[in-house]
């Protein structure tokens, strides 16, 4: 299983982790533009007795691809790298994606550590081994399942991340809390996601991260039961495309907790989920998140979005991860259009739209 270290101090974290792991060859880290000038300086004291080699790439999803991954396997190469080598990934999904897809294909595979700098990255793409890239248009079209030996979670580097940052990785905490339980619901519910101090933030940080790891270990290829964690994401993929298609952009976990009020509607609707959950999670989103930017004219593309997601096995089939109640949880489940459109207006009304 990977290992997880929750930390206030990374840098010492860092100089544990390596002591442990006794690399025998050179050390490299990926950064990324933001995180070599923002994040290095912070772990830098943990990289005092070995010299590492940093590659840096351009910053942002839209540099996940090709490009970025051979000049990764080129600074790799031509600065010396063996398969002893370690490769130390220092960022967002983006660098997570992409080191942990670096790693496992250069020489056949190097030894890897996920940094987090993000609270997405932290409860998401860090954890769990999906690596890749963006191919010919499409997300993550190209990739190997390849968990990092160890993920270090520091909600130290969280506290300077913009509001909008901190709520969408915050839409995946909600999102892990509904899965698992009432209980890690409940706290979850009692954090002000943008205003948290990172000693607020950090026991929800470590049980969201916890709970991702416990599904995962269940079900490491996604062939079944970690398809749990694609909850909220059906109408979150939606909303994202629809704002793209208009020039703009939603956060991925911003869209997540808006997704996460469908899916509970649809719940409601098709599986007795509790009302009171329902009431008490669509507050909150509607108390600390940006309303979602649609309206009725909307729910065709909305709906036609969701036929092309690349969960659902047939176009006419459109696919939800759905919830009995908090914890209770039914993959697979297809709905059928008029019920989505329900939902959708209820999910209006609930956020006060
Ligand atoms: N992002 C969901 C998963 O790792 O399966």
């Amino acid at each position: 299983m990977q290992r997880l270290f929750f930390t206030s101090d990374p840098a010492a974290a860092l100089s544990e982790v390596l002591a442990e792991m006794a690399p025998e060859g050179r050390i490299f880290i990926l950064a990324d533009s933001n995180t070599a000038t923002l994040c290095l300086p912070v772990i830098e004291a943990g990289l005092k007795s070995c010299e590492p080699e940093i590659i840096v790439v351009s910053e942002g999803d839209a540099n996940k691809d090709l490009d970025s991954l051979a000049a990764v396997w080129s600074s790799l190469s031509g600065r010396g790298a063996t398969r002893r080598s370690l490769l130390i990934n220092l960022g967002g999904g983006m660098v997570t994606d992409l080191g942990g897809f670096a790693a496992a294909t250069f020489k056949r595979g190097i030894r890897c550590i996920n940094i987090p700098t993000t609270l997405l990255g932290a409860v998401d793409a860090a954890v769990g081994g999906k690596t890749g890239i963006n191919f010919d248009g499409l997300k993550n079209e190209i990739g190997v399942f390849a968990p990092a030996e160890t993920v270090i979670v520091s909600s130290e580097f969280y506290s300077t991340l913009p509001p909008e940052e901190l709520l969408s990785g915050y839409g995946e905490v909600l999102k892990h809390a509904l899965i698992d339980s009432p209980e890690a619901l409940a706290a979850a519910l009692t954090v002000d996601p943008a205003g948290a101090l990172p000693s607020e933030l950090a026991p929800v940080l470590e049980k969201s991260v916890r709970i991702k790891q416990e599904i995962v270990a269940a079900d490491p290829f996604e062939q079944g039961f970690r398809r749990a964690l694609n909850l909220g994401h059906t109408a979150a993929h939606a909303f994202e495309s629809l704002a793209m298609s208009r020039g703009k952009r939603v956060a991925h976990g911003v869209a997540v907790a808006h997704g996460i009020i469908v899916d509970m509607v649809l719940s409601k609707l098709l599986k007795d989920f509790p009302s009171e959950t329902l009431h008490c999670v669509s507050t909150f989103v509607r108390e600390h998140y940006p309303a979602p930017e649609f309206d009725c004219s909307d729910y065709e593309t909305l709906i036609s979005f969701m036929r092309h997601d690349k969960k659902n096995t047939s176009s006419d089939h459109i696919n939800f991860t759905l919830l009995r109640r908090p914890g209770a949880v039914e993959i697979d489940c297809i709905v059928d259009t008029k019920t989505i459109t329900a939902a959708l207006d209820l999910m209006r009304d609930l956020l006060g739209v």
